[in-house]
């Protein structure tokens, strides 16, 4: 991870500027302090990875109080020598649970409402602090995560270079589909040249999904070996200086038959359609319908049941979700820094399935592929 990034406007360091676009946020929520533990956001803040942590951010002064077991004291502590971290923050040892710790810096300030992640908050520990702590508990929903959704220009650097890294890799794995060997077998070699192109991990379990499988949109590699005729689906990402990319592809063994051609031809089309509608002001669902609608206009509504993308960055699926209105859900509006996958597919059950996935970004004018290559549907 590339530390102490400046946030061009004003000088402030980039930590810097995403603790203060917090705070702004929940002081429009009327909050006094919010407790941010999910691990991404608590990363994406601090500059510290952590398997474990709560930042208390306090809305009315400058205390950033970041509440750490044993196991991260001693790095953290380090990490604040050498400024980099957001300024101001300060490790709180936690030696019993992080419930405990937590009431116990919330019992000795003055903060009366206090926001917790509702997604990331157990019941559990939600009913004990409502219990012990002596604040009003205000459900936070994706506070941190609609500051994540608009990338800065160090994100952007990394996913673009993850981008290409991926793109890169692409054709040699595509060609693995050729040999008829086992899902397993393909998924091990796919991982092997994500890592080998520079990657830090996979960003998911490999999916390598053959002939009938390839209804399965979500299939887990087995151990079928690939045969003549089959469509073969390829899901692989990587993760660089903790940045997520995503794509796939589609291939078939041997000879496409007209039906192959046709599903193929149908989510290619459509994925076209959705990324022509990217541009700044746009909604996402308005993304979504564009893809639906191409697949609509083939027959093949009903065999598109997933949404046409998600956002990408420290988590391999955030915001935004790019698909159907939903209820329980705030619509978005594209903005310039977002990036995300455009991946519709159609799954036939019996025959199988074709999933096109590229991974762009949304730029002041328009939209930038951050993947790219290999588009059409290659016989092996
Ligand atoms: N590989 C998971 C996804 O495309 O969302
Ligand atoms: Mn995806
Ligand atoms: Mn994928």
């Amino acid at each position: 991870m590339t530390e102490k990034l400046f946030d061009a406007s004003d000088g402030m360091t980039l930590l810097d500027g995403r603790i203060m676009r917090l705070r702004e946020v929940a002081r429009a929520n009327n909050l006094d302090a919010v407790v941010v533990s999910h691990l991404s956001n608590l990363f994406y803040l601090t500059h510290l990875r952590t398997s474990a942590g709560v930042l208390v951010v306090d809305v009315n002064d400058d205390s950033l109080r970041f509440l750490l077991d044993f196991r991260y004291q001693t790095a953290a502590t380090a990490r604040i020598r050498e400024r980099c971290g957001p300024s101001g923050l300060e490790v709180i040892p936690v030696t019993g649970s992080y419930e405990e710790a937590v009431a116990a810096v919330l019992n000795s300030t003055s903060v009366t409402r206090v926001g917790l992640e509702a997604d990331h908050t157990s019941v559990r520990q939600w009913q004990w602090l409502d219990r012990h702590a002596h604040v009003s508990l205000v459900p936070l929903v994706d506070l941190v995560e609609r500051l994540r959704m608009i990338k800065d220009e160090g994100e952007v650097a990394i996913l673009r270079r993850a981008g290409r890294l991926l793109s890169e890799i692409v054709p040699d794995i595509m060609a693995l589909a050729a040999r008829k060997r086992p899902e397993v077998e393909i998924a091990r070699e796919i991982d092997q040249l994500v890592l080998e192109a520079g990657f830090e991990r996979t960003a998911f379990e490999t999916i390598v999904a053959s002939g009938p499988n390839s209804a399965l949109p979500h299939a887990h590699p087995t151990a079928r070996k690939l045969s003549d005729g089959d469509l073969v689906i390829l899901d692989f990402g990587g993760v660089l200086d903790g940045y997520c990319v995503d794509i796939s592809r589609t291939v078939v063994v041997g000879i496409a038959d007209a039906e192959c051609k046709r599903l193929y031809s149908a989510v290619q089309e459509a994925q076209r359609a959705a990324i022509d509608k990217v541009i700044p002001g746009e909604s996402a669902e308005q993304v979504d319908a564009a893809a639906r609608d191409v697949l609509d206009s083939y027959g093949l509504g009903e065999a598109f049941g997933h949404s046409t993308g998600h956002g990408l960055g420290l988590d391999v699926h955030e915001l935004p979700r790019v698909g159907r209105k939903q209820a329980s859900a705030e619509p978005v509006m594209l903005e310039s820094g977002m990036v995300f996958t455009i991946e519709p597919g159609v799954y036939v059950p019996g025959l199988g399935g074709v999933r096109i996935e590229d991974d762009v970004l949304v730029t002041s004018s328009g939209v930038e592929r951050l993947t790219y290559s290999a588009g059409e549907l290659m016989g092996t």
